[in-house]
C-alpha cells in the first residue's frame, strides 16, 4: 500500500465516525495528556479504530484523537504519540500528523518533553522551538515520493512559522508565563543521552533534547501545514543534571509545568 492509500483508508475509517474538520492539530506531549479534559469534547477516535494505525506502547499513553473547539477554532487532539524508539517505521510514527492534514487541520501545534542543554533552562520550564535538529533520525519522508502529498525535496528553512510564534510569545508575555526560545533536538531513544552526548549536541547549537518531534513537523512541512511548537524541559540534560534521570522524574516535571503549559497552548491556539 502507498502512503497516499494508508492516509485514505485511515481516513475513511475515522469519517464513518465524525465529519468535523480541524484547523488545528495539536500534539499532546508529556504534562498535556488531560488537556482533552479543558476542552468540550465534540468526538472522539480510537487510534485502535482506525486500519494499519500505530498504537503507542509507552505507560501513560492513551492513543485517540479527541476534536473540540478552543475558542472558535475548531482542533483535534493527539492524545497519545508513537515514539520512533517503539520499533515502529518513521512512516508509521508520521501517519497520525499526515491523517490531520488529511481531515483539513492547516497548523500542527506540537508539544512534548525534553531535556534542557541550554544555559538558563530549568526543569519546568516552556521553550518556544525556533528551529530543529534532525539528522540523527531517519527522515519520514524517506522511500517513494508521493507527490500527492508534497514535493520531493521540501525547503527546511522556515519550518516553525514565525506569525505563530509571535501569537504564542504574546500569549506566554500577557499571561505572565516565562517563555524561553531554542533549538530542539530529536535522537532516536529509548535510553537518555550520556554526558558526552550532550556535549556533543550543545556545541552543534541544540538547545534541548527529546525524542519525538522533528520528524513530525518535517513530514507537516511536507504536506505544506505551518508547524509551531512548544517543549517542556522536563529535566536538565545528562551531565548538567546532577543525578540520574528517570520517566518517572520528567514525567512529575512536565505535570507540575502542566497549569502554563495549558494556559499558554489553549490562549494561543484560540487566537489562531
Ligand atoms: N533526553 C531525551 N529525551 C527527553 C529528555 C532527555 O533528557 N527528557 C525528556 N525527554
Amino acid at each position: 500500500m502507498t502512503i497516499y492509500e494508508e492516509i485514505q483508508t485511515a481516513l475513511s475509517d475515522l469519517r464513518a465516525q465524525t465529519d468535523i474538520v480541524p484547523r488545528v492539530g495539536l500534539i499532546l506531549g508529556s504534562g498535556l495528556g488531560d488537556f482533552a479534559s479543558e476542552i468540550e469534547i465534540e468526538a472522539s477516535v480510537d487510534y485502535s479504530s482506525l486500519t494499519g494505525f500505530p498504537v503507542s506502547t509507552v505507560p501513560g499513553h492513551v492513543g485517540r484523537f479527541v476534536f473540540g473547539r478552543i475558542g472558535e477554532t475548531p482542533v483535534v487532539c493527539m492524545q497519545g504519540r508513537v515514539h520512533y524508539y517503539e520499533g515502529y517505521p518513521m512512516r508509521k510514527v508520521v501517519l497520525p500528523v499526515r491523517l490531520m492534514r488529511a481531515m483539513g487541520a492547516e497548523i500542527l501545534f506540537i508539544t512534548n518533553a525534553s531535556g534542557g542543554i541550554a544555559p538558563g533552562l530549568k526543569a519546568g520550564s516552556l521553550m518556544l522551538i525556533e528551529d530543529q535538529i534532525s539528522c540523527f533520525v531517519p527522515s519520514p519522508l524517506i522511500g517513494p515520493n508521493e507527490e500527492k502529498l508534497g514535493t520531493r525535496f521540501p525547503d527546511m528553512s522556515h519550518i516553525y512559522d514565525e506569525e505563530l510564534r509571535a501569537i504564542v510569545a504574546a500569549t506566554a508575555e500577557e499571561g505572565g508565563v516565562e517563555l524561553a526560545r531554542g533549538v530542539y533536538c530529536q535522537l532516536t531513544g529509548p535510553q537518555f543521552e550520556s554526558p558526552a552526548e550532550i556535549r556533543m549536541l550543545a556545541a552543534m547549537g541544540a538547545s534541548c533534547v527529546g525524542m519525538s518531534s522533528a520528524c513530525e513537523a518535517i513530514a507537516a512541512r511536507h504536506m505544506g501545514m505551518r508547524v509551531v511548537g512548544v517543549s517542556c524541559i522536563s529535566n536538565l540534560a545528562a551531565g548538567i543534571a546532577e543525578h540520574p534521570l528517570s520517566h518517572a522524574d520528567v514525567v512529575a516535571a512536565a505535570d507540575a509545568a502542566a497549569p502554563n503549559f495549558k494556559y499558554l497552548v489553549k490562549n494561543s491556539i484560540a487566537k489562531f
